[in-house]
């Protein structure tokens, strides 16, 4: 490409990408940095370096939106001063708040020069250039073609926002199940589901890159409906057992989950498939069977607590985790009560909670009985007590335990290393910075608020045998 060769000659551009909200932001910055190394752009992590600053925004809840807004006065100041020193700086808006807000983003803040909707990432170099060239670059657009199709291949190092070890990748987009606060399924557009073939290959190459965990991702990941090599629609578990078919492949995950499509061959996979983790992230949002009608969830509490049943059945040492909204409109004190009822019964090792924020074109954002901010701040807090009692004692139950522990990252002190249990929480270990991308078992000693603390398990002469055999496994 002559591009490239136009960026040897003289020093690469460079690219700061901020990502806010989901994982599935998460995943769009490591490919939209892949576009742009395709370019010649080099990442870098201070936006006063960088000649072109992406902030991949969030949309779901109105402080998410906000905090957008914030750091584009920041950027303000910052493409001013680079100004004044003769530097360029181009900035742009991605994600959901670009979606949902187009050009009314660049009248707000006339420092945007670009703002480009989820959709649209495989067009980036051409808006850079029309940017370049003056153009202020609004495209909102839900393009005909598939932005997969022209994005280049999936980076498995390196890239920010990945773990080295652990990848996610995106086999799942849109929403079309208009839960009546969610501004998702106007944001990302309707469900769309990838097909196996392009998927099994993408997780092919990051294994081949040194990747051993996967996630899989989705908006409504459960409802994967994408054609398999058959020609046919298969569900989420057929493609969970694609992937896992994969030699090297050591941890698969997938997320987010709607309990309507929680089905017996998703349940029976978590029996059957050792590969995939004992976590399940199946938000519930609220306990009560008034509020989820009126939230339009399509499920009632006991149909959530049978679901949850059934999968602790498949697979006796699975942790849950889920999201839940208080104060929707219309919630009342025995609303929450059922909500913290069904909490008490489903016993959580994780999860989140937050506010109802109205979102405007919503269906409940116009609803009358909105709840007022201290009822719901109270509510907040009450839940979140419960909540945060529960993951304590989850984390506590495992002090004494065993654990394979997936390491990823040096610790904060020096001869320390972090890792990642099967439930997804921080392990830190004295231990050899080479164990990182190995999965080792670790002594769990002590349970902090966030994170496990734990020793290796065997003793260091094995830890290096242990380490061979898994490096042979990833390169197989
Ligand atoms: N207000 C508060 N929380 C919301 N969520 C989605 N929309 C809203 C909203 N309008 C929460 C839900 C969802 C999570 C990603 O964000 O709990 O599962
Ligand atoms: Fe939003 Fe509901 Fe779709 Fe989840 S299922 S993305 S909460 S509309």
């Amino acid at each position: 490409m002559n591009r490239k060769t136009n960026a040897s000659a003289s020093p690469a551009r460079r690219v700061f990408i901020k990502s806010y909200g989901c994982q599935m932001n998460v995943y769009d910055s490591v490919r939209m940095a892949d576009v742009l190394t395709a370019e010649g752009f080099q990442e870098t992590d201070s936006p006063s370096e960088a000649d072109l600053v992406i902030l991949n925004t969030c949309h779901i809840r109105e402080k998410a939106a906000e905090k957008v807004y914030s750091e584009l006065g920041r950027l303000r100041k910052i493409k001013a001063e680079r100004k004044a020193n003769g530097r360029e700086t181009l900035v742009a808006v991605a994600g959901c708040v670009a979606q949902a807000e187009g050009d009314e983003i660049v009248r707000r803040a006339p420092v945007v020069d670009m703002v480009f909707g989820p959709q649209s990432y495989h067009r980036l170099p051409d808006f850079v250039s029309r940017a370049e060239a003056g153009e202020s670059v609004v495209d909102t657009e839900f393009p005909a073609e598939d932005k997969f199709d022209h994005l280049p291949l999936q980076m498995p190092k390196g890239a920010r926002g990945q773990r080295r070890a652990s990848a996610f990748l995106t086999v799942q987009e849109g929403c079309d199940k208009f839960c009546t606060f969610c501004v998702v399924p106007y944001t990302r557009g309707a469900e769309f589901s990838r097909p196996v073939t392009k998927i099994v290959d993408e997780a092919r190459r990051l294994v081949a890159g040194g990747v051993s965990e996967i996630t899989l991702l989705g908006q409504n990941v459960n409802a994967y409906h994408g054609e398999g090599p058959d020609g046919r629609e298969w569900c989420l578990a057929r493609l969970i057992e694609a992937v896992a078919g994969i030699g090297g492949i050591k941890r698969l995950r997938y997320t987010t989950s709607h309990p309507r499509d929680m089905d017996d061959t998703l349940i029976a996979a978590h029996r059957d498939i050792e590969t995939l983790m004992p976590y399940l992230h199946l938000p519930v949002q609220s306990g009560s069977d008034r509020v989820l009608k009126a939230m339009n969830r399509g499920h009632g509490r006991n149909r959530y607590l049978e679901i949850i049943e059934d999968v602790r059945a498949a697979r006796p040492d699975l942790a849950l985790s889920s999201d839940f909204i208080v104060g929707f409109p219309g919630e009342s004190d025995e609303d929450f009560e059922d909500t913290l009822d069904l909490v008490r019964r489903v016993r959580y090792a994780q999860a989140f909670s937050f506010k109802y924020s109205a979102r405007p074109g919503t269906p409940a954002a116009d609803a009358g009985d909105q709840v007022p901010e201290a009822v719901k701040a109270e509510r907040l807090q009450r839940l979140q007590v419960l909540l945060r009692d529960q993951q304590a004692a989850f984390a506590d139950g495992l002090v004494g335990q065993t654990l394979p522990v997936l390491f990823e990252k040096p610790g904060k002190l020096t001869g320390q290393i972090v890792g990642r249990s099967p439930y997804l929480q921080p392990v830190q270990v004295m231990a050899p910075e080479n164990l990182m991308g190995a999965i080792m078992p670790v002594t769990i000693t002590e349970a902090g608020p966030n994170s496990l603390f734990g020793h290796l398990t065997d003793p260091p002469d094995n830890t290096v045998k242990a380490l061979t055999v898994g490096e042979a496994m990833v390169s197989a």
